[in-house]
């Protein structure tokens, strides 16, 4: 297999440009949610959303509660399914509390609108979105946040399939601290 070096054929983040937006977002929302922040769940949504995650909570400035959620619409390959199923569920009771779902990208808007109806029949008094991509080229459905939710995201992507920074091809390359566009030839 071929090291990380040698499979990305450019850049869009470095890892210095994504810490500091992820600090902005977090400010952002520290500011929005002072005072409501007890009853605040954070849901990411596996498997992408886990470095974003992990880097967001850990500039909040209160204690909040983390939970994840699995939904998969895209399998193996470079195209979504259109039809997302939720296939691991959260375990912390969301009954009249707020929610931040945390996403790495927003493509279709499949998997949120799946997901905000399902964290909204639940219960949640609000639901909030914050990914660290969004991808309006490839919007098919729009979401709708629940009760005073906010949305909130890191950067506009283009319309390339990305990778890195919790991002996969075929289960790979989450691990690269910085988001680019795989080499051609590795796309199958
Ligand atoms: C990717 C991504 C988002 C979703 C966005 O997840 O992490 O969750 O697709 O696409 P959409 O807006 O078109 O629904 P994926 O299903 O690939 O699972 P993963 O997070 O485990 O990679
Ligand atoms: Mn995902
Ligand atoms: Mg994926």
């Amino acid at each position: 297999m071929t090291g990380l070096e040698n499979t990305i054929e450019r850049i869009l983040w470095t890892e210095q440009q994504i810490s500091e937006r992820v600090s902005e977002i977090a400010s952002q929302i520290n500011d929005d949610f002072n005072g409501s922040s007890s009853s605040m769940v954070v849901v990411g949504v596996a498997t992408g959303a886990f470095l974003f995650l992990a880097d967001l909570v850990r500039k909040f400035t209160w204690p909040v509660s983390v939970d994840f959620i699995r939904v998969g619409s895209y399998g193996s390959g470079t195209e979504s399914s259109g039809a997302p199923r939720i296939s691991s569920d959260i375990k912390i009771d969301i009954k009249g509390k707020h929610v931040l779902v945390v996403e790495d990208i927003v493509d279709t808007g499949n998997t949120l609108t799946c997901l905000i109806s399902h964290l909204a029949s639940k219960g949640a008094s609000s639901v909030s979105v914050c990914s660290f991509l969004d991808k309006p080229a490839r919007r098919k459905v729009h979401f709708e946040l629940v009760g005073e939710g906010k949305f909130y995201r890191g950067f506009e992507c283009p319309d390339y399939f990305v990778v890195g920074y919790g991002m996969d091809y075929a289960e790979l390359y989450r691990n690269l601290p910085y988001v680019g566009v795989l080499k051609p030839e590795l796309y199958k």
